[in-house]
């Protein structure tokens, strides 16, 4: 058995005792195990980084990190009471994501709203003497780009970059969320100031700050009402902060309305229309090979209703498809891929985001639309 199959099967092991601990209830012992298949699963892209496998893995890897930071919420505190030592610099990351504009297919009208919100507000202060949002809001259906977009903007303008992740700031900081909520808003206020620069603090998943979930009692009320005020904090005229909030969310209907009001700008990151399906299809198979049946304008007409990562995975799945039927045959190269490739394997895979849910939506977007 070669180390990286090993490994693999390791990887394995590892997720189906999470999975199964997890089923059962036992959350610690699935958290451990979904972090021992992290483990394993990041040793083999570092071993082997062109593995074709390598974006399955790194999806694994998220899903599991994402599981992980539910699970640690619902953790009774006693048991993760470590966790209250650790502070601000464990839930934020500072450091610029590598992604840019470039790097998303479509969502031009997005990035658009985004360039003008901040862009021109902090070149030309003098020109918005009533001031100018500070709170931009990304919600629309999971896996259509809220998270790559909001973290490309830092690279398209320079600026201090400041993320944070609202379900880990519930869970980790248990009875400091609210005095963090504070640091990290004075942090971005003063770095701005001392470096001349604007500074966007990211919160992805934004709806968990109103989370039910919280492990403290009453602990979301005051995270939420602390984060108002820092909010409002942030539109002091004499100040003229140049520190914007940029949320993500996929339930948007979560919000109320005193949290809406300051989120002055809103986005709609729709699902992907013909043309951008199309371009994300062409985007996607650039680095493989087709067979010269496939029309991507075809597909692009069979994606309808489909997200973005949804397509990805389609045409992961049909690379996958023909590496496997490759090492079967003892090939040295995998063969085209065809049209009936892609047919197989939309045949068997739905759009991860039902119709219905599109509806809640467009009906949350008549309702609360503010471009
Ligand atoms: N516009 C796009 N161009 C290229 N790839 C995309 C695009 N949108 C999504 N993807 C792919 O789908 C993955 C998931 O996208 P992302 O995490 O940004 O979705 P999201 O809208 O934040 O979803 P969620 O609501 O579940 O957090 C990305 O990592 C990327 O691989
Ligand atoms: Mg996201």
């Amino acid at each position: 058995m070669s180390a990286q199959i090993m490994l693999e099967d390791m990887a394995r092991k590892y997720a189906i005792l999470a999975v199964r601990a997890d089923k059962e209830g036992k959350v610690e012992d699935a958290i451990n195990y979904y972090k021992k298949a992290i483990e394993v699963l990041s040793q083999i892209i570092v071993l082997y980084p062109e593995s074709v496998a390598r974006t399955a893995y790194e999806q694994m890897i998220n899903e599991y990190k994402k599981r992980i930071s539910y699970l640690e919420k619902i953790l009774p505190a006693s048991v993760n009471s470590e966790d209250n030592e650790r502070n601000v610099e464990d839930v934020i990351i500072t450091e610029k994501p590598k992604i840019t504009f470039n790097d998303i297919v479509g969502l031009e009208d997005v990035k658009e709203a985004l360039r003008e919100a901040i862009i021109y507000p902090t070149k030309r202060p003098d020109l918005f003497p009533l001031g100018w949002p500070r709170g931009i809001l990304l919600y629309g259906p999971p896996g259509c780009g809220k998270t790559m977009i909001a973290a490309a903007v830092a690279n398209e303008i320079d600026s201090i970059f400041i993320q944070l992740d609202a379900a880990s700031v519930m869970s980790k900081w248990l009875g400091e969320a609210e005095k963090n909520v504070a640091n990290i808003f004075k942090m971005a206020r003063e770095e701005s100031k001392k470096q001349n620069k604007p500074a966007i603090i990211f919160i992805d998943e934004l709806d968990a700050l109103l989370g039910v979930y919280s492990t403290e009692v009453g602990g979301e009320a005051r995270v939420r009402n602390q984060f108002l005020k820092e909010m409002d904090g942030l539109l002091d005229k004499s100040e003229n902060y140049r520190v914007y909030v940029i949320g993500a969310t996929n339930k948007p209907w979560r919000l109320d309305e005193p949290f809406l009001r300051r989120f002055q700008k809103r986005i709609y990151v729709k699902l992907p229309d013909y043309e951008q399906r199309l371009a994300l299809f062409k985007y996607y198979v650039s680095k493989i090979k087709l067979a010269n049946d496939v029309s991507l304008e075809e597909l692009a007409r069979l994606t309808e209703g489909y997200t973005a990562s949804d397509i990805r995975d389609i045409v992961q799945a049909a690379h996958i498809k023909v590496v496997k039927e490759m090492f079967k045959n003892n090939l040295s190269e995998p063969r085209p891929i065809t049209m009936q490739d892609f047919k197989e394997i939309l045949k068997v895979r739905m759009p991860s985001v039902n119709p219905e849910l599109i509806k809640a939506y467009e009906a949350w977007t008549e309702k609360f639309k503010a471009l």
